[in-house]
C-alpha cells in the first residue's frame, strides 16, 4: 500500500479465521502463506476451492492468488516471513478451559525463525496467554521477536466486511515497535486502531462477546415476561433500542444464541473467572437463560399437543443463524435431541446446513423444501430466520399439515396473518 511496506506474512491455520485473515491481508497487498496441517484442506484450497461458505471470500482468494498461497510445509511458510499470525482453534478442554495445544505447537514450530519480527495471536485465548507465549518465545531464542494480541470480531456471513471495515482494530502489544508494525500491516483497513497492553486486548474479545450475549439473553427474559403480561417484546425492543445509550443491536428476541463463538467464549470467560476464585454471577445467569431459551419451544409444543410422543415435528432451519452452513451449538440440535427423547418424529429443512458428526438425524430426516418437511406434521418450528421462509405458501402448508401448530422461534412471521390462515401461532414474547 502507498507509504507502507508490503510484508511477508505466515498465517497458521486455514480455518475460518485464518482464511479470512490471510485473504484480507493479501487483498491489502501483503504476501501471505497460509499453513494448515490438514492435507485435504490444503489440496482443496490449492485447487481453487474454499472449504467454508463465506460471502466474498472465494472471490477474494481467487483475486489474490499471486500473493496468497497454501501449504502444509513449515519451511515454505516461514521462508522470509516477517510476521506470524496464529489463527488456530482453541476448543474447550475437559476442564472447561480453552485447549491451547494448537497454539503451543505453532509456537514450537517457530524455533529457529530468527528473522521474524512479530508473532500475533488472533485466536481467542484466556487472558494471560500472551504472557505465556512471550516466555516461550524468549526461551526459544526469540526474545527479539515482538508479540501482539490482535483479536478478531468477525461475525459469520460478514467476516470479510468485518475485517476490511471493522468497528475497531484492537492491538495489544508490549512494545511500541510491534504495535506500529501491526498497525501498519492494517493500512487500508477502514477502522480506528486501538492499542493497549496484551492482557487488556485479550479481555476485550471475551468481554465483547459476553456483553453481546447478555443483551440477547436480557431481551429473551423480557420476552418471557411480555408473554406473561400481555406486552409485545417486538415493540418493547424497538423502543428500548432507540435510546442511543443502549442501541438497537442484539435486541432481537429468539430461541437462543448459538454458533462457534458465543457459547464457547462465554463459558471460557466464566471458567477464567472461576480460576481466579471469582464467580461471574451475571454471565452465569446469561448462559442459563440461554440454555432454558433453547428448550422453551418443547414445553410450549407439549402444552399445545398434549404429548410429543408419536408427534411429527418439522424443524424449519437448522443452522445457528441464516447465511451460514454452520450448525455448531445451534438451537436445532437441542430441539431435535429433546424431541427424539420425547418420542417425537423429527423432520427438517435447511438450505445450507453442514451437519457435523453429532447430528446423524439430519441426513435421515431432511427434506428439500419447508413445505415438504411440514407435510403431515403435527407442528412446525421456525428455528432459523432464513429469508426463504418468508416465501413459503403458508396457506398450502397449513392445509397439508396434520395439525397447523406453528412455533415461530424468531418472530419471523406476522402473528395475525398466520392465525387468519388457521395456524395455532406461538411466537417469542408476542401476545
Ligand atoms: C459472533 C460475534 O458477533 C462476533 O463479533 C464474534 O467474533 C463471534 O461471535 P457469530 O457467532 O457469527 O458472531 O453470530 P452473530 O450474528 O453474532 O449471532 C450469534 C447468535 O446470536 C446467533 O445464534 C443469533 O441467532 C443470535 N442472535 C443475535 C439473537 O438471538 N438475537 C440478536 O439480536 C442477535
Amino acid at each position: 500500500m502507498v507509504g507502507k511496506p508490503e510484508r511477508q506474512v505466515a498465517v497458521f491455520g486455514a480455518g475460518y479465521i485464518g482464511l479470512v485473515t490471510g485473504a484480507c491481508l493479501a487483498e491489502l497487498g501483503h504476501r501471505v502463506v497460509v499453513r494448515d496441517i490438514d492435507p485435504e484442506k490444503v489440496a482443496l484450497l490449492r485447487s481453487g476451492d474454499v472449504p467454508i461458505y463465506e460471502p466474498g471470500l472465494g472471490d477474494m482468494i481467487a483475486r489474490n492468488k499471486e500473493r496468497l498461497t497454501f501449504t502444509l510445509d513449515l519451511g515454505e511458510t516461514l521462508d522470509g516471513a516477517e510476521i506470524a499470525y496464529v489463527c488456530v482453534d482453541t476448543p474447550p478442554s475437559a476442564s472447561g478451559d480453552a485447549d491451547l495445544s494448537r497454539i503451543w505447537s505453532v509456537v514450537k514450530s517457530l524455533e529457529g525463525a530468527t528473522h521474524l519480527k512479530a508473532v500475533v495471536v488472533k485466536s481467542t485465548v484466556p487472558v494471560g496467554t500472551g504472557a505465556r507465549v512471550r516466555a516461550a518465545l524468549d526461551a526459544a531464542g526469540l526474545a527479539h521477536v515482538g508479540y501482539a494480541a490482535n483479536p478478531e470480531f468477525t461475525a459469520e456471513g460478514r467476516a470479510v466486511t468485518d475485517f476490511m471495515r471493522p468497528d475497531r482494530i484492537v492491538i495489544g502489544a508490549s512494545d511500541e515497535a510491534t504495535a506500529q508494525l501491526i498497525t501498519d500491516l492494517h493500512h487500508g483497513v477502514e477502522g480506528p486502531v486501538v492499542v493497549m497492553d496484551v492482557r487488556s486486548a485479550e479481555m476485550v474479545k471475551l468481554a465483547s462477546n459476553a456483553l453481546l450475549a447478555t443483551k440477547i439473553s436480557f431481551i429473551n427474559e423480557i420476552a418471557t415476561l411480555c408473554e406473561k403480561t400481555g406486552a409485545d417484546v417486538e415493540e418493547v425492543a424497538r423502543a428500548v433500542g432507540l435510546d442511543h445509550r443502549l442501541g438497537p443491536h442484539f435486541l432481537r428476541p429468539g430461541i437462543g444464541w448459538g454458533g462457534s463463538c458465543f457459547p464457547k467464549d462465554s463459558e471460557a470467560l466464566r471458567q477464567l473467572a472461576s480460576n481466579t476464585g471469582y464467580h461471574l454471577q451475571l454471565l452465569s445467569a446469561v448462559i442459563e437463560v440461554n440454555n432454558l431459551q433453547k428448550r422453551r419451544a418443547i414445553q410450549q409444543l407439549k402444552d399445545e399437543l398434549g404429548t410429543l410422543a408419536g408427534m411429527r415435528v418439522a424443524l424449519l432451519g437448522l443452522t445457528f443463524k441464516p447465511g451460514t452452513d454452520d450448525m455448531r451449538e445451534a438451537t436445532s440440535t437441542v430441539l431435535a435431541s429433546r424431541l427424539l427423547a420425547e418420542g417425537a418424529e423429527v423432520r427438517c429443512w435447511d438450505p445450507m446446513a453442514r451437519p457435523g458428526e453429532v447430528e446423524p438425524w439430519v441426513s435421515t430426516t431432511r427434506h428439500a423444501t419447508p413445505e415438504e418437511a411440514m407435510a403431515g406434521a403435527d407442528a412446525a418450528v421456525v428455528v432459523t430466520e432464513w429469508p426463504q421462509l418468508k416465501e413459503v405458501d403458508w396457506a398450502r402448508a397449513a392445509a397439508a399439515m396434520r395439525r397447523p401448530v406453528l412455533f415461530d422461534g424468531r418472530n419471523l412471521l406476522d402473528p395475525a396473518g398466520m392465525r387468519a390462515l388457521g395456524y395455532t401461532y406461538m411466537g417469542v414474547g408476542r401476545p
